[in-house]
Order: C-alpha cells, then sequence, then structure tokens
C-alpha cells in the first residue's frame, strides 16, 4: 500500500478510537456523507442484493406484517429500507438517520420512484440520541447494522433513546458483531459480548434474545420487548 494511505488509514483509526463519543457520530456520520458521495451502492457496506433479503426474512419471521408501523432506525440509503417500504401499506415507514449524505440520497430516491412515493415513507435526518418524534409507538424497530458502529457509551444512550418511543407490543430488533469481549474491529466496527448487548437493553427495560438459526451474516440478531410485555423474547 502507499506508505502515505497507510499513515492516513493509522491515524484515521486511531482518532475514531480515541474520539469522545459525540466526536466519534459526528466523524462517522460524516465518513458516511463521504461513502454515500463515492458509491452510494456501497455506503453502508455489502450489496443491497446480499443484505436486503436476509433482512426482509428476518423482520417478516419476528412478526412484521404490512399494516404495521416501522421503524427503520439507521436507515441509511434505503438499501433495505426500500424493500420494506414496498413490502409495508402507505404511511407506515418512517427511516431516520444521522447522515445527511445518506439522508439526501434516499429521500431522492424515493421522489424518483413513484411506487416508493406512492407508499409516503418518512426519512429524516436527526442527531444522535435526540427525541423521536412520532405519532404512535412502532409495532416494530429495526436497526440493522447500526450498533455494529456504536461505542459503548453511544450503543447504551441509543437504547436508552429507543425505550423512549416503544410500547407495550413494540418488537425491536437489532444486529451486532459479537464477540468475547468489547472493543473496535476496525475504526468503524465494533464488537460486544452477547450478555453486553442484553445487559445494556435490561438497564433499559428491554428484554432481548439471539434469533437462532443461521441467517448467513457474520451479524447476530437480537429482538425483543419491553421487560414483562408480550413482545418479550425468550
Ligand atoms: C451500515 S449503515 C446501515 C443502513 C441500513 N440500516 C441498512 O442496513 O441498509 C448504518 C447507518 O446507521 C446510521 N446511524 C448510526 N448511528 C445512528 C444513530 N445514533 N442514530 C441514527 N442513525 C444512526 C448511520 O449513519 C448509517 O447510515
Amino acid at each position: 500500500m502507499n506508505p502515505v494511505r497507510a499513515v492516513k488509514g493509522r491515524l484515521k483509526e486511531w482518532v475514531f478510537r480515541i474520539a469522545p463519543t459525540r466526536l466519534y457520530l459526528a466523524l462517522y456520520a460524516r465518513d458516511t456523507d463521504r461513502r454515500v458521495a463515492e458509491n452510494p451502492a456501497r455506503a453502508s457496506g455489502h450489496a443491497e442484493e446480499a443484505v436486503a433479503p436476509i433482512v426482509t426474512a428476518y423482520v417478516r419471521h419476528l412478526g412484521l406484517e404490512p399494516h404495521q408501523h416501522l421503524l427503520d432506525f439507521g436507515c441509511g440509503t434505503l438499501r433495505t429500507g426500500k424493500h420494506l417500504i414496498a413490502y409495508l401499506g402507505p404511511g407506515r415507514y418512517v427511516g431516520v438517520d444521522i447522515s445527511r449524505g445518506a439522508v439526501d440520497y434516499a429521500l431522492d430516491l424515493v421522489a424518483r420512484n413513484e411506487s416508493l412515493s406512492r407508499k409516503t415513507p418518512r426519512v429524516e435526518l436527526v442527531e444522535p440520541f435526540q427525541e423521536l418524534d412520532l405519532p404512535r409507538p412502532p409495532d416494530f424497530i429495526l436497526c440493522h447494522s447500526v450498533f455494529t458502529h456504536l461505542v459503548r457509551p453511544a450503543a447504551r444512550r441509543t437504547l436508552h433513546q429507543l425505550r423512549h418511543v416503544m410500547g407495550e407490543g413494540t418488537t425491536l430488533a437489532l444486529t451486532a458483531f459479537c464477540g468475547e469481549s468489547y472493543g473496535h474491529r476496525s475504526y468503524k466496527n465494533i464488537q460486544y459480548p452477547v450478555s453486553e448487548i442484553k445487559e445494556m437493553a435490561r438497564q433499559n427495560d428491554i428484554a432481548l434474545e439471539e434469533l437462532a438459526g443461521d441467517w448467513g451474516m457474520s451479524q447476530t440478531i437480537f429482538y425483543g420487548g419491553l421487560a414483562g410485555s408480550s413482545q418479550t423474547a425468550g
């Protein structure tokens, strides 16, 4: 590798690792903006063709039905969101994201696509941890490939943020990279022990379990609901 690029890469890795939470998220959002500008098809990582069928399969397995209201938290460029919008009835999809580039791209995609815009999805830019303005508790909250990028304090605060919009009937599904200990796999890929994900959720009255089965991903799928509710996993 070109030595200048190698040094830049090491520096970036170091800055992301030592940045306080808000700065980390600001840097991460700008990194996503840059990736969207360079190649929107790969801005969220793996290609849509590989990821969207898996996500639509597991949310349906977990009970998402077309008449239900979905919050796609960290919706990005609608890599998977466009398939969920197609599956859901009109007015049932809300997507939020902290990357202006991703949200602008998503809004443009909806505006250019008649079958998507007919479903009147709501896609919004949000600040990290902001109170979400939803007319009702969603039936389903999806965080696909979002906690995979959240450092510990951000993951804790995000669970707290989500807990505030959850109702008795809300199913929460999130994915995470899991390993023996907490740590960075790369500048923006973070792994957690399974027990830590569950404990952070439990501290917010959310009961999560791993979804059994081989879903063809390197991420673990967690699902559940408010502790003691009918959506509680297990
Ligand atoms: C890897 S992408 C996944 C996008 C989409 N869920 C998918 O699977 O196609 C992760 C997205 O989560 C967003 N994100 C990360 N932290 C967030 C937060 N605290 N609030 C809202 N969005 C967030 C990022 O900006 C990014 O667009």
